[in-house]
């Protein structure tokens, strides 16, 4: 009570950001029966209550929603999202986050912070791994030369070590968009250029990191954006080799 008075105060004296329509003290990590992805931000999204906090059943309409209202998504690019996100649970007209773990169909080997499925896991976060991918971003912002360096070393570096390695052409585009996607949230759509303790904040607590200064994006995020993201990404990994 006294910490929510504390920062109603702060608040109200403007001291500290507090997101529109958003308290802090809404995010709850998942209990034992909720589900969760392989997806930091999906996991945030669930933490925080935007999606359903155990995990299941999520229709359109809540990723239209959660999107739009977290992170300022336009419609189009959500329902896009959310059609891919079903592959995973065929036949259904939702999916729940432990589908998304299902390996070979988004789930993919060579993740920035999870290992591979071949190992036993392919889902939970794995702080080891992470640092290898940490290790890639040598500055205080991650630009597309930093994320396409640490995405193509966790690729290496699961090919060296997984004997069933395998990332087709379907799975390095998820991977790309991947890298993409952190950079666009967590960044800025014009410059491609996230600042790194706000993409570290989601991945190790897989909460939004607002209280760093983060706010969603001011200009809604489309399709076509994310798409230019992904192409700068993919230059970026052509120009390393
Ligand atoms: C990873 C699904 C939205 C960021 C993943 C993975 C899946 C997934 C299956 C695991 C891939 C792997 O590493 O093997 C989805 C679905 C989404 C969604 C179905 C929408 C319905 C988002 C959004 C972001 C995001 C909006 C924005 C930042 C990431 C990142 C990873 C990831 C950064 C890489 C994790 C890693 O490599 O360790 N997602 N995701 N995702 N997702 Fe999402
Ligand atoms: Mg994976």
């Amino acid at each position: 009570v006294l910490l929510a008075f504390a920062v109603a105060t702060l608040a109200a004296a403007g001291s500290i950001a507090c997101p529109p329509n958003h308290p802090l003290t809404d995010w709850r990590p998942a209990g034992p029966d909720d589900d969760r992805a392989p997806c930091p931000m999906l996991n945030a999204l669930a933490n925080h209550g935007y999606l359903p906090h155990n995990g299941k059943d999520i229709g359109e309409e809540t990723i239209i929603h959660a999107f739009g209202t977290a992170l300022n998504f336009e419609k189009f690019f959500s329902r896009t999202l959310f059609k891919n996100a079903l592959t995973t649970n065929l036949n259904a007209t939702t999916f729940s986050l432990a589908n998304l773990s299902r390996h070979n169909i988004l789930e993919h080997d060579g993740s920035l912070s999870r290992g591979d499925f071949y190992f036993g896991d392919d889902h939970s976060f794995n702080q080891t791994l992470f640092n290898e991918t940490r290790s890639y971003w040598p500055n205080a912002n991650i630009d597309p030369q930093s994320a396409a360096r640490a995405r193509q070393a966790r690729v290496n570096t699961s090919n060296r070590t997984n004997p069933e390695f395998k990332l087709d052409d379907t799975g390095k585009g998820n991977s790309f968009g991947e890298s993409a996607a952190y950079l666009l949230v967590l960044g800025n759509k014009t410059t491609g250029i996230a600042r790194k303790s706000w993409v570290e904040f989601l991945f190790e607590n897989e909460r939004l990191p607002y209280e760093l200064g983060w706010e969603r994006a001011q200009e809604a995020i489309s399709l076509s954006d994310f798409g230019s993201m992904v192409q700068r990404v993919m230059d970026a990994t052509q120009s390393a080799k």
